[in-house]
């Protein structure tokens, strides 16, 4: 009955266009003004969302109109959700107009064929709702707020798919005000035990701690979520008991296992570190503010030294992410070279600047198992030089197929095959295992001893 009374009264003013839309506490409707709507700065035809509470009580209404408040402070910030107006309907409905804003970055998310984001797009996400927060967090002329439902389903973004708007302020508080009953998240939130801080969820509510560092907290679970399509949380997490959420929250062990898990294929290892420490059981251990957390995310990128190796990093991700992998591909021995010349660039940079980047490592790291991996294929080609002859009678290309194969891993790793040369492993020079005076191999173009 009251839903019907509600949505008769939007019907004076609003044409419905769907009512579909809600998440833990409230419907979302959306709606097209019917008419110019002055009350609402609004001109006929313009899209909105209609916020209302499914439990209309004292407790909603108090909610809303901090919600519309808050939201009215920050009615110019290009990343929080514009509000239009925040109306009535009879005693008990609060209406919150605002901004229609296509989808939600969760929804965006899932809609992905990898169900997650690149690593250069969730980057630019977390940038606005970064800047949204620390806005938030930090106001120049009055007390700042703590918005304590930060994840994916409350950032939204709009129809270009390029901006993040920060919505859902119904649990926001002042920063520093003890925590009010009445302003405590719905317990129903969804994904609440995913995103909030172990400090957040105690069972005993009077012991619930909110601060800046358990927004960051939820900041970075959103991030990991945008770059892995799952929290740390989630999986075999399902069915687990929020008690033992808890305490896995608290559990370094399991967290760094679970960052380096997520996150190890998918952003460079300082970036991991940044993620970890925000997730951290410890507020304390976090960083203090959300710019901070940024400065620390986007470091490699800002200074010129950290650029000069990212841009490096990068040309070496993309010849290991290359998915044709065709190791004896002309295209494969570019990428190798380039690959290695990039390494080679980073180390030389790194000496003559007297600096350090945790990507050379990283660097060094992942061509190095590149190059064991096709360090055992050749192997096993030549297992023992006196096995070169059976090894040639049987590939299927013959002489000149497997001798070509050959040469090409030592054109791409260098004719002492052994990259990064760990003195215990032997080291196999070209013209141990090919003697190119064979007339067989006289095919050849490119002899390695020249
Ligand atoms: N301005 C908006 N435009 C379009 N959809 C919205 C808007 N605000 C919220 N929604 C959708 O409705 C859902 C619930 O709204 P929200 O404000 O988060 O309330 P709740 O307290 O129920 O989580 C959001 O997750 C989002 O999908
Ligand atoms: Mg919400």
């Amino acid at each position: 009955m009251e839903r019907l009374e509600l949505l008769r009264y939007l019907d004076q003013d609003f044409k419905i266009m769907d009512v579909t839309r809600g998440g833990g506490s409230a419907h979302i409707v959306k709606a097209t003004a019917l008419r110019e709507l002055s009350q609402f700065s609004l001109k006929k035809g313009v899209t909105v969302a209609l916020k209302s509470p499914k439990n209309p009580n004292a407790e909603a209404r108090q909610r809303f109109k901090i919600e519309y408040e808050v939201l009215n402070r920050f009615k110019n910030h290009p990343h929080i959700v514009t509000p239009y107006g925040l109306t009535q309907c009879g005693e008990r409905y609060p209406i919150l107009v605002m901004e229609w804003v296509e989808r939600s970055l969760a929804s965006y998310t899932r809609d992905q064929n990898a169900h997650f984001l690149t690593p250069d797009i969730a980057g630019k996400f977390l940038k606005q709702a970064g800047a949204a927060l620390s806005a938030l967090h930090d106001q120049n002329d009055s007390v700042g707020y703590l918005h304590r439902d930060i994840k994916p389903d409350n950032l939204l973004l709009l129809g270009n798919n390029q901006t993040v708007k920060l919505s859902d302020f119904g649990c926001v508080m002042p920063l520093g005000s003890a925590p009010e009953r009445e302003l405590l998240p719905a317990s129903s939130s969804h994904g609440l035990v995913y995103y909030g801080a172990p400090e957040t969820l105690e069972d005993d509510e009077t012991k619930r701690v909110y601060s800046r560092e358990s927004d960051i907290y939820s900041l970075a679970v959103s991030m990991i979520y945008l770059l892995a399509g799952t929290t740390p949380f989630e999986g075999d997490a399902a069915g687990t008991k929020r008690k033992e959420l808890v305490v896995r929250k608290r559990d370094s062990t399991y967290l760094d296992d679970a960052v380096a898990f997520l996150l190890s294929e998918r952003i460079p290892k300082h970036q991991q570190e940044v993620l970890r420490q925000a997730i951290d059981g410890t507020p304390g251990n976090r960083q203090p503010s959300v710019q901070a957390f940024l400065d620390d995310f986007f470091r490699e990128k800002k200074d010129p030294h950290g650029l000069y190796f990212a841009e490096r990093y990068k040309t070496i991700e993309e010849v290991l992410g290359d998915p044709a992998r065709n190791v004896f591909g002309v295209t494969q021995e570019i990428g190798v070279d380039r690959m290695l010349t990039a390494y080679e660039e980073m180390v030389k940079y790194a000496s003559e600047h007297t600096v350090t980047s945790s990507l050379v490592g990283d660097a060094k790291t992942k061509i190095t198992t590149r190059a064991q991996q096709d360090y055992r294929i050749l192997e096993g080609h030549i297992a023992g030089a006196s096995a070169l002859e059976n090894a040639a009678k049987k590939h299927p290309g013959g002489y000149t197929n497997f001798g070509q194969e050959l040469v090409h891993y030592f054109r791409v790793w260098g004719d002492e095959f052994s990259p990064f040369a760990n003195p215990q492993q032997k080291r196999i020079h070209a013209t141990d295992v090919l003697d190119f005076s064979d007339p067989r191999y006289k095919e050849f173009t490119f002899d390695p001893r020249k």
